[in-house]
This record gives structure tokens, C-alpha cells and sequence, in this order.
């Protein structure tokens, strides 16, 4: 199994570009199932996760694949969908797969799907994708580990999310795309990736308003078109470069990606003391002296995102002073903590709360990644740490972050991958 080994505590320099976002082309290519014709999606990340959406694809029976000539285009060919059921083995790799589920009765009037899997950080429950979908009158059963749905034609409906919830937001909003009537999404997610996805749809022929607020209105039409379509870039890959920057007192310009998309990230950034100058896309991050503590607490878009949160953690192990970093969207999302502390960190969790202290120095160890933000984390802190520090389970990094170590070592990291 693959391994990471760094050799930390040299500074970050230079610059880099980021990649497309992960968790935008995952929604977008569960989209394309709504579109006659084909769907094409340029800058897509090379990632297990985009992977594992195109089997799923394919297993649906779409046409759906990277194009042989262009490494990062995607394209989509959903007419020939003729088997709508998504398989646990592919399924439980993913929680994001979950979101055919819309598109696919929508479009196609059925859809099977195995209950997700995915990070292991919580319940992580699909409830509220499945109440959206009833309301729009599809007709759901659970047997056996799959959720089954059917409708001949979904109607609009207002639909009131109890959580914020992304994937839940997009699945909905997809399927009530071709919904006959109006439907309203109440209390839905005002994340970048639900904007460019409504964006993507209306792009598509849907008519879809509100996006980016908390209320969405869905025109449903007959029938949507595949188009082509430059996916945005990863805020989450953005940030991570960014708090790696900070970590190790760097100065790198990163690339190809909106500030305005994570400005709760770069502002806690600069509470730590960092000097952020944001460009329409790209931002460049210098940091001189140690971090200085910040209190932090994850909220959905815009607040500051759960998946920055190990990221931040391995900053303000360095920090002067101390630290409370507090999450509140998914339970058991502090698996770092401990790995974190076999690198010399203090950090006490207590509830929904991490407790950090800053320390002057952290020092390689090997540790282990747990899921894909945690692995995130580790990086951040092993880059800042003396010493060498070996990060074994990689698959999770893989998952959601393209050629990490050759990006960093474009930046003057030591970092490379052991078989
Ligand atoms: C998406 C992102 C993930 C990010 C998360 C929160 C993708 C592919 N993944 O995941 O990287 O960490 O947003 O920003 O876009 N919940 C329910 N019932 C549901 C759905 C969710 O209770 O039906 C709860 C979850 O358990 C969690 C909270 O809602 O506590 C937020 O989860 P959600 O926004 O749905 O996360 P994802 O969309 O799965």
C-alpha cells in the first residue's frame, strides 16, 4: 500500500496551480444523466473518486469516460442508460455517488441505489435526499441495503431541509429540473459547488433561481441537453496549499481557483498573521512568523468549511497560544487528533471541540490517514514538522487530491510516494 514520506520543515515557495474541484464535477457528472445528447467536462481532477463516479456511470449504462486526448475532459453520453441501478460495490466507495439517485428517476422514472458508505466521519444519513425526493412525489423503498425509487413524472413541490445539506441540496435540485411544475428548496445549501451546478443546469435548459441562497426555486421543464461545461476549481485543494503555505512560514502564489468562493478560509488565515492578497483567481499567501492562535468553528457555506477543518488544526499546532476548534457539521471528525499528537502536538478533545496548544515545534513520526480531509491535515503538519514523517493509507488523499506530492514538491517540498 502506498505511502507518503516527508521530510518536513522547509518553507513553501513558488507557485502552483490548483486542480478542478473535486466535488463539483462529482455533482456535474451525476447531472449529465439528466441531459440528451453528450455532456463535456473540461478540467475534471484526476482523482479515485471521479473514477469511481464514471463506473457508476457506466454501470448505469451511459457512455461516460476521460476523453484520449485530453486528460482532464470528461464526457457523458446518458441516452443509453438502460440498467438505473448503482451497485454497493462502486456505491459504498463514495457517499457522492448517491446523488444518480435524482437525476436518475427524474429523467428515467426509476432508480436503485445501494446506501452509501464513504469517509467515516459520522452517521452521515441520506434522509433528507429521499424526503426531497417523496415530496416530489417519488415513491421510495428500502430493501436490502439499496433505496429504490419510482415515479412516472416527479411534480413540484416545496421541500424544507431540516440540515444543510450539499449533496442533498443538488439531488433534489436535479431532479426537480425535470419535475412537472414549481418546486421550492427551502434551508438549502449556499455552497459554490450547488451554484455552478444550478448554473450548469439552466445552461442544460432548466430554470432554476435563488441559487446561493437558502432558497431555491425550480421551474421544471420536459427536457434537458447535454452541454459543455469548465468545472471551477477546488477551493478545498486551494486552501490546503494555503495552510501549508502558513504552516511552513511560506510564500506561494496558488492558481486557477475564485477567492471569493473561500473567503472564510483565507480570513481565518489571516487571523493567524498571514498576509493574503486575493486576485480574481488566484490569491498569494506569505506567512513570516509563527502562527498566531485562532478559535474556529465549521458551519456550512459561507461559514468556514468542515473540510478545512484538519487543515486549519495542523496550523495551529504551531501557533502561539492556544486554540478551540469546533465542529459542528459532522460528528467524528477529529480522527487527525490523534495522529496529530504522535507528532508532538497537544490537543484535547472535549465533545464537539478540539483544544490546541501551541507547541514551538512538531517532529516527524509515522502516522496514518483516516479519511480524505484528515490525510489533508496530516500533510499540512508533517511539511511544518522536523523530521520525517511517513503517511501510510494514502488511498484517502488520493481520493481527493491530484498529484499532491508533485504539486508540493514543485513548491520545494521534500515529499515523495513509497510503494
Ligand atoms: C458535501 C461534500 C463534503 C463536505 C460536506 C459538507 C461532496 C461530494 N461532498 O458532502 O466534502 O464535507 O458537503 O460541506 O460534495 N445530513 C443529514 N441527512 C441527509 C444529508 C446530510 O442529516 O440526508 C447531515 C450530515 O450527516 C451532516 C450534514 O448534514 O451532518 C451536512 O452533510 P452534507 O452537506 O449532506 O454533506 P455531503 O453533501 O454528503
Amino acid at each position: 500500500m502506498d505511502r507518503i514520506v516527508v521530510a518536513g520543515g522547509r518553507r513553501l515557495l513558488g507557485t502552483v496551480d490548483v486542480s478542478g474541484s473535486k466535488n463539483a464535477s462529482l455533482a456535474l457528472m451525476a447531472a449529465a444523466l439528466l441531459g440528451e445528447g453528450e455532456t463535456v467536462l473540461r478540467n475534471v481532477p484526476r482523482l479515485r473518486d471521479v473514477d469511481g463516479m464514471l463506473q457508476i456511470l457506466s454501470a448505469l449504462g451511459a457512455h461516460a469516460g476521460f476523453d484520449p486526448h485530453d486528460p482532464h475532459t470528461v464526457r457523458i453520453l446518458a441516452d443509453p442508460v438502460d440498467t438505473p441501478e448503482a451497485p454497493y460495490e462502486l456505491v459504498r466507495k463514495m457517499r457522492a455517488s448517491f446523488m444518480v439517485l435524482g437525476p436518475l428517476v427524474a429523467r428515467f422514472g426509476h432508480g436503485k441505489v445501494s446506501e452509501p458508505g464513504g469517509c467515516a466521519i459520522g452517521v452521515r444519513p441520506v434522509d433528507q435526499h429521499l424526503k426531497g425526493l417523496e415530496a416530489l412525489g417519488a415513491k421510495t423503498e428500502l430493501s436490502r441495503g439499496y433505496v429504490e425509487c419510482r415515479a412516472d413524472r416527479l411534480r413540484g413541490a416545496r421541500v424544507v431541509f431540516d440540515v444543510s445539506t450539499v449533496n442533498g441540496t443538488q439531488n433534489v435540485m436535479m431532479a426537480a429540473s425535470l419535475a412537472e411544475g414549481e418546486s421550492v428548496l427551502e434551508n438549502a445549501a449556499r455552497e459554490p459547488e450547488v451554484v455552478e451546478l444550478a448554473e450548469f443546469l439552466v445552461r442544460m435548459g432548466a430554470r432554476i433561481e435563488g441559487a446561493g441562497t437558502g432558497r431555491i426555486v425550480v421551474e421544471g421543464v420536459p427536457r434537458l441537453r447535454g452541454i459543455e461545461h469548465r468545472v471551477a476549481g477546488d477551493r478545498i485543494e486551494a486552501g490546503t496549499l494555503a495552510a501549508a503555505a502558513v504552516a511552513t512560514r511560506g510564500d506561494v502564489l496558488v492558481r486557477g481557483v475564485d477567492p471569493r468562493a473561500m473567503e472564510a478560509t483565507l480570513a481565518k488565515l489571516r487571523e493567524t498573521g498571514a498576509a493574503i492578497d486575493a486576485a480574481d483567481d488566484s490569491f498569494r499567501v506569505r506567512a513570516f512568523e509563527a502562527p498566531r492562535a485562532v478559535d474556529v468553528v465549521t458551519a456550512p457555506y459561507p461559514g468556514f468549511a468542515t473540510d478545512m477543518q484538519s487543515q486549519l488544526m495542523a496550523v495551529l499546532t504551531l501557533a502561539q497560544g492556544s486554540s478551540v476548534v469546533t465542529e459542528t457539521v459532522f460528528e467524528n471528525r477529529f480522527m487527525h487528533v490523534p495522529e496529530l499528537l504522535r507528532l508532538g502536538a497537544e490537543i484535547a478533545v472535549a465533545g464537539r471541540s478540539a483544544h490546541v496548544r501551541g507547541v514551538e515545534r512538531l517532529s516527524g513520526a509515522p502516522v496514518m490517514a483516516t479519511d480524505l480531509r484528515a490525510s489533508a491535515g496530516l500533510i499540512v503538519a508533517a511539511l511544518a514538522a522536523e523530521g520525517e514523517t511517513c503517511v501510510s493509507r494514502v488511498y484517502h488523499i488520493d481520493r481527493g487530491y491530484e498529484r499532491i506530492e508533485e504539486k508540493l514538491r514543485g513548491l520545494g517540498a521534500s515529499i515523495r510516494r513509497e510503494a
